[in-house]
């Protein structure tokens, strides 16, 4: 179990500049998706836009860790950190639409918009395997985005490929392993100091 990796990459990094794979991304990213762009409408009413991520979408991303509560940011994060280190940032809104793909949901807020919710895959080590983080504004959760989100990013990868999709989380983390139980079909999962990982299939039964 690979939770050392994930507890263990939250160490504060001082890189500056382009991390090595926003230089070759460029090489080799899909054309921006539009096919995966869509309004939604949650049960509660509000409409949200869901668009795949884009390097401009930065500041955004940033100012939506900002507004995490202390416990979402430990949940996504496993770690209390205060600052989201400049090469996490750019990952996360750079990405080549294929191997690593970001969705992010937006809203008005007064004459701007904001980033209320991401979710993302990145390479988990292994051919058509990625590895899944979702994260709601805490303002936003438990009103279904979530669900949405992690099921358009769940559709996507099967699109572009990807077999098995892992998950880190806490072990209390209900919420995130009901939406994994909701639209997955668990294939292994493993405890390990509080945290647990999940191998899993989309389901097909799954439906939003
Ligand atoms: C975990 C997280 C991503 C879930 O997102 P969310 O938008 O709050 O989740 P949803 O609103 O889609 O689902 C929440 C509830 O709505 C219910 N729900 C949503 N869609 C539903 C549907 N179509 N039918 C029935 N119930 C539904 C779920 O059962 C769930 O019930 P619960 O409150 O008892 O758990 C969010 O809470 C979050 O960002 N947490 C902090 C970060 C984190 O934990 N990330 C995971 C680790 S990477």
């Amino acid at each position: 179990m690979a939770t050392s990796r994930s507890v263990g990459s939250m160490t504060v990094d001082r890189h500056v500049g382009p991390p090595s794979h926003v230089s070759t991304l460029m090489a080799t990213a899909l054309p921006y998706p539009t096919e995966l762009m869509h309004d939604i409408r949650l049960p509660g009413g509000a409409e949200v836009h869901i668009r795949p991520a884009r390097a401009a979408d930065e500041p955004e991303l940033l100012a939506l860790f900002h507004r995490l509560s202390a416990r979402s940011r430990y949940q996504r994060f496993f770690s209390f950190i205060q600052r989201l280190p400049r090469r996490w940032l750019q990952q996360f809104a750079n990405v080549d639409y294929r191997e690593r793909l970001a969705l992010v949901a937006e809203c008005p807020s007064g004459a701007t918009l904001e980033l209320v919710a991401a979710a993302r895959y990145e390479p988990a080590g292994m051919p058509h395997r990625q590895e899944i983080a979702v994260v709601v504004d805490d303002r936003w959760q438990a009103k279904g985005l979530g669900t949405i989100l992690l099921d358009d990013l769940l559709r996507a990868g099967e699109a572009r490929g990807v077999t098995k999709f892992r998950a880190f989380m806490l072990v209390d983390n209900a919420r995130m392993l009901a939406l994994i139980a909701r639209l997955g079909t668990v294939i292994a999962r493993s405890t390990e100091q509080g945290m647990v990982e999940v191998l899993f299939t989309r389901a097909r039964r799954a439906s939003v």
